[in-house]
């Protein structure tokens, strides 16, 4: 059984990210053949500046690495590498409808962001995906619950070209852990932490120094009323802190509850600020140390690649064999 899923490399890692995508993934690794990879192609659908880019990109698979990806069991690479991503999209997109895209949730919302960049190749982005899942054969796609509706799109267009071509793509299941699956912004409860937030106190980056933490932490909106209890009707901003609490710490939200009972808001953000620079010291060390070894880190990206290739060339093969593209 095969797993894949990716990141993009745009500069910010959040623990939304980690908990909604990279955590799952590690977990994963011992059950799944996994790929994992770093999207720069779906990066520039928002500009990006070339240096920071390339920085970014090796950044991220310094951080994959620091996080606990194994690159002894786990394929690593970088999705430009991989010639067949985009070739691939092109044939998807001979067999996707305009108005398919026109529904994503993630377009509309970029395309509401960056209104007078709304390029051709924001609108394709979930084809992009859908290639880079189908060409692996994946069964799994972990992921954040933003990413649901890209994933089911991905199953669309591989029921549709074996219905049209024969048999060719495994369908994917889509993989989303319930209590991760949508970590909220610090300063709006009601909407995602964002890479692209407009403002830093919207997330913790898994490189924010413990001062920083603790800052925004400080600054994390709140509910009224001061009892530490899960409701994430009444108290979305709390339920949010108590959701991260307990991924942070392992415990269940009712011992968090229990440890917090009769205490107020201020002593709980403390203590989840403790928590977060805690649990983010020792990925941040480590990934200092990686990248004091940047020789490992290209070794990784190059053997991944070459894994990577194999599988991208024969399904490629056979693609193009099915159409009649010689
Ligand atoms: P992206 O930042 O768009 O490259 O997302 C990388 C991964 O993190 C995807 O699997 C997303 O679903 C996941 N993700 C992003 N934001 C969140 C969030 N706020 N909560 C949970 N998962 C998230
Ligand atoms: N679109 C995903 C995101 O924004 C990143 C991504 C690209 C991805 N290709 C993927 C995730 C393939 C899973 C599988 O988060």
């Amino acid at each position: 059984m095969r797993a894949f899923s990716g990141i993009q490399p745009t500069g910010i890692i959040h623990i939304g990210n980690y908990f909604g995508a990279i955590k799952q993934w590690i977990d994963l690794q011992q059950k799944f053949e996994c790929f994992f990879c770093i999207v720069n192609q779906h990066a520039i659908t928002i500009p990006q500046n070339p240096k920071a880019l390339k920085k970014n990109t090796i950044d991220l698979a310094t951080l994959y690495l620091a996080c606990g990806l194994n690159p002894e069991i786990s394929t690593i690479f970088i999705q430009s590498e991989i010639k067949q991503h985009t070739e691939l999209t092109w044939i998807l997109n001979t067999i996707t409808k305009i108005s398919e895209l026109e529904r994503m949730t993630q377009f509309k919302e970029k395309a509401k962001q960056h209104r007078k960049n709304v390029n051709v190749g924001l609108f394709d982005y979930p084809v992009l995906m859908a290639a880079d899942i189908l060409l692996y054969k994946t069964d799994v796609v972990p992921v954040g619950e933003d990413q649901k509706q890209h994933v089911e799109i991905t199953r669309t267009l591989a029921r549709r070209f074996n219905k049209i071509y024969g048999q060719t793509f495994k369908i994917p299941e889509v993989l989303i852990k319930k209590e991760s699956a949508r970590i909220m912004g610090l300063d709006n409860p009601f909407k995602k932490m964002s890479k692209s937030a407009k403002s830093p106190l919207n997330y913790i980056a898994l490189d924010d120094s413990p001062e920083l933490i603790f800052e925004k932490i400080q600054k994390a909106v709140t509910d009224s009323g001061k009892e530490i209890v899960y409701n994430p009707q009444k108290k979305p901003a709390i339920a949010n802190l108590l959701t991260i609490f307990s991924l942070i710490t392992g415990k269940s939200i009712k011992e968090i509850e229990k440890e917090f009972q009769g205490k107020g808001y201020s002593e709980f953000k403390q203590k989840l600020a403790y928590e977060i620079i805690e649990f983010l010291s020792p990925i941040q060390a480590k990934k200092r140390d990686l990248q004091k070894n940047e020789k490992y880190v290209f070794q990784v990206l190059e053997i991944g690649k070459e894994k990577a290739k194999i599988i991208a060339k024969e399904t490629m093969n056979r693609v193009n064999e099915k159409i009649g593209l010689i």
